[in-house]
């Protein structure tokens, strides 16, 4: 099968979605024909938002960059990459700390279909501290977190703590 002009995968959790990632979503629509936000719907993590949450937030926070595309998948990420014939994943990395799991994601997902290549773009300095966990622990504890996520994360944030 031919691959399709020059496409991306960025996936990941994104609960929620944060600077950070949007950092990387940014510098890798520049390198890229088009890049596939991929929302991870079953991995082993207990997610805070639902699936349809996770992909509002992103598409209202993206809104600006017009060559993006917004999907969930289920499954093995290659499986989905193989489905959509993709063969390049993009992944940040903050500090040395995330080496060793992206490190061990790389070299599995690559033992599983070695097409699929893991590219890594190295976050903006401003961004090395912010993860979602932290994120949401500042602000359920009463911490501002504006200079950490897009507005419409604010939101769906103030949304959860007033059900
Ligand atoms: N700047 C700031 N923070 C960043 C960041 C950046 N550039 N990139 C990631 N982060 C943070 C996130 O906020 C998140 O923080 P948290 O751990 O506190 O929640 C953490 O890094 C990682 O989150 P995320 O980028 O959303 O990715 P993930 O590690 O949750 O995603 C999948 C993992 C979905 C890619 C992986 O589990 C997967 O592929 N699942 C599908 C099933 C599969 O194929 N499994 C086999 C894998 S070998």
């Amino acid at each position: 099968m031919a691959e399709k002009g020059k496409i991306a995968i960025y996936p990941g959790s994104f609960d929620p979605i944060t600077n950070g990632h949007l950092d990387i979503i940014n510098r890798s629509s520049k390198l890229f024909d088009e890049l596939i936000v991929a929302v991870s719907s079953d991995n082993s993590k207990e997610t805070l938002f639902s699936i349809n949450q996770r992909k509002n937030m992103i598409e209202q926070s993206v809104s600006n960059i017009n060559n993006i595309k917004i999907r969930s998948f289920k499954g093995l990420l290659v499986d989905f990459a193989y489905s959509e014939n993709i063969k390049t994943v993009v992944r940040g990395l903050r500090a040395l700390s995330d080496f060793e799991y992206e490190f061990r994601m790389a070299i599995m997902n690559r033992n599983l279909n070695e097409d699929i290549e893991t590219i890594f773009l190295m976050t903006h300095e401003k961004y090395a501290h912010i993860s979602s966990s932290l994120v949401k622990e500042i602000y359920f504890l009463g911490g501002s977190i504006a200079d950490f996520v897009p507005g419409p994360v604010l939101k769906g944030l103030e949304k959860i703590k007033d059900e």
